[in-house]
């Protein structure tokens, strides 16, 4: 069965996925991070693969087992994640970026480690760069997928990431949804894309949303040559 399904209708594509939450350094025994388990970006990179795509994933440290054939890049901020993929973007056809980016950092991040003194302790975070709007600048041939977990007026916000991200597709889920969002096996997602057209998925595991996914990004593939 597998055998028969298993055509690898991405032979020869170069694609690069992002995956897990960024984390940002405070000291050197501290980080602030967010609630991306990374399961979303390694579905995505194991389908990939099983396509016969040549696949980069740029991953935080998850925990997770690499899948068999990927190439991996570790890295831990949203500023090292920023430089392994402009680094590689000039030399791939899709990119998928399902990591959960920190929006900010710590503006100063202490040498030694902070000592526990006042009652009250304040940190000052500055904005990190949005990468994947720098890429949508950057694109000429490039398939740029993105996600967006939103809490609220889905449609509004995703709709208003792809075109402001200059994307091909926006993945959103909305993750007070039960079976949607971080950490889970399943997800619960519309997908939008640049003519605003939107398919609302049930709920499915992210092995299989991976693969309407790519099926997605195929057919805009195809449709270019
Ligand atoms: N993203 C990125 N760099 C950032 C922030 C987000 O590349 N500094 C990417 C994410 O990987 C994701 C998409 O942008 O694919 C949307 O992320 P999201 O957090 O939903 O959107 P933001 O633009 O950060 O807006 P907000 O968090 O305010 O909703
Ligand atoms: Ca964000």
């Amino acid at each position: 069965e597998e055998v028969l399904s298993a055509s690898k209708d991405m032979a020869g594509q170069r694609v690069l996925i992002t995956a897990g939450g960024t984390r940002e350094a405070i000291d050197p025994v501290r980080y602030i991070t967010n609630r991306s388990s990374g399961k979303m970006g390694y579905a995505l990179a194991q389908e990939a693969l099983r396509r016969g795509a040549q696949v980069t994933l740029v991953t935080t440290p998850t925990g997770l087992d690499l899948p068999a054939g990927v190439e991996a890049v570790m890295v831990e901020s949203a500023e090292e994640m920023r430089q392994a993929v402009l680094e590689r973007f000039e030399r791939v056809d899709v990119v998928v970026k399902a990591a959960a980016v920190a929006d900010y950092r710590p503006l100063m991040q202490q040498e030694q480690k902070l000592k526990k003194k006042t009652d009250h302790l304040l940190l000052e975070l500055v904005k990190n760069p949005d990468i994947l709007a720098e890429l949508g600048q950057k694109k000429n041939r490039q398939v740029l997928v993105g996600f967006a977990a939103e809490t609220n007026d889905l449609e509004t916000y995703a709709l208003d990431k792809l075109r402001r991200k200059n994307l091909d597709l926006m993945v959103a889920n909305d993750v007070t949804q039960p079976g949607a969002g971080f950490g889970k096996d399943t997800n619960i997602v519309t997908i939008f894309n640049r003519q605003g057209e939107k398919e609302q998925l049930d709920l499915m595991s992210k092995a299989e949303l991976a693969r309407r996914i790519f099926d997605k990004v195929i057919e805009i593939l195809s449709a270019r040559v």
